[in-house]
């Protein structure tokens, strides 16, 4: 598939995605959702990749849902679009999947940072879902998934209002993993795909596997979840060579099986 509303890039065993509509601050329309889902299936697809990194550019990482193409439509017409399916495929990507904001993450920009992983942001960047003032309120996980984040308190406050919060907040918040320069977020992105791009990618797809089930499950079938994935770990080669490097007090050399 071409795309058009979104870019890809590659370095050793990283992909960088990058959406790219500028002059509309990254509002994620229908097109650039599907081209999205597409690219992200596709390099979950491939071996060669073992994280990705998802970006916007300095001024916008994604100002929300397109409202201009939504602004007509009526209930019935949303349902059969099913854009939500979209969003669905792209939380059930196995790989890592970082997000890399500068300037906006607003309502399903922001919904869209939170279906990542984990989030590095520039000094610039401001969260937020500030769909309220526009008579309708987050449809991407926003209620869910924020207040599971940053709790109840301020969730509301943030969905009622729809006021933005800096990168500072959010940090304290624990929204995000880290607020660096404007120059620097996209590297730091980057080395962190980096970091974890070294590791098992078995270890790595069962680890953030068991992560996420800690939001969708109670604790005694996560705990249950967890140790499954934990010996199913010792079927793979990566355990022994892992384990066994640790010993012979040299790097690991992980394979994938
Ligand atoms: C369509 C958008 C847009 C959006 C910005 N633009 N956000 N177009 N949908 N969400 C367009 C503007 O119309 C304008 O194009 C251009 O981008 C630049 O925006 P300005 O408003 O001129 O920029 P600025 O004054 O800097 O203000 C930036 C902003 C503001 C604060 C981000 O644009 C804004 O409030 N945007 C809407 C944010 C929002 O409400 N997001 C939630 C959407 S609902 P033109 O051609 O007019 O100059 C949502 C629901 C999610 O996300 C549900 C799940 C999918």
């Amino acid at each position: 598939m071409e795309f058009i509303k979104i870019s890809l890039q590659y370095a050793p065993k990283i992909a960088l995605v990058e959406l790219n509509r500028p002059k509309e601050l990254n509002a994620l329309n229908l097109q650039l959702m599907k081209e999205l889902k597409e690219a992200l299936a596709s390099l979950d697809n491939d071996p060669e990749i073992h994280a990705i990194v998802l970006t916007g550019n300095d001024q916008s990482f994604a100002a929300g849902a397109d409202i201009k193409q939504m602004s007509d439509l009526g209930a019935i017409d949303m349902l059969k679009i099913d854009q939500f399916s979209t969003w669905d495929q792209i939380r059930k990507v196995q790989k890592p999947l970082i997000a890399a904001v500068s300037g906006f993450a607003l309502g399903g920009g922001c919904e869209l940072a939170l279906t990542c992983d984990m989030i590095i942001a520039s000094e610039t960047a401001r969260f937020g879902q500030p769909e309220i003032k526009i008579g309708v309120m987050p449809g991407a996980g926003g209620t869910q998934r924020l207040t599971r984040i940053i709790g109840k308190a301020r969730a509301m406050e943030m969905v009622l209002t729809g006021k933005f919060i800096s990168a500072e907040e959010a940090l304290s918040y624990g929204l995000i993993n880290k607020v660096v320069p404007v120059e620097a977020y996209l590297q730091e992105a980057i080395n962190l795909a980096a970091k974890i791009a070294k590791m098992s990618p078995i270890a790595v797809r069962l680890a953030k596997e068991s992560i996420n089930r800690a939001y969708e499950t109670h604790m005694d079938e996560g705990l249950h979840f967890e140790r499954k994935n934990f010996y199913l770990l010792f079927a793979s080669e990566d355990q022994k060579e892992g384990m066994q490097a640790f010993i012979e007090k040299r790097g690991a050399k992980f394979k994938g099986r």
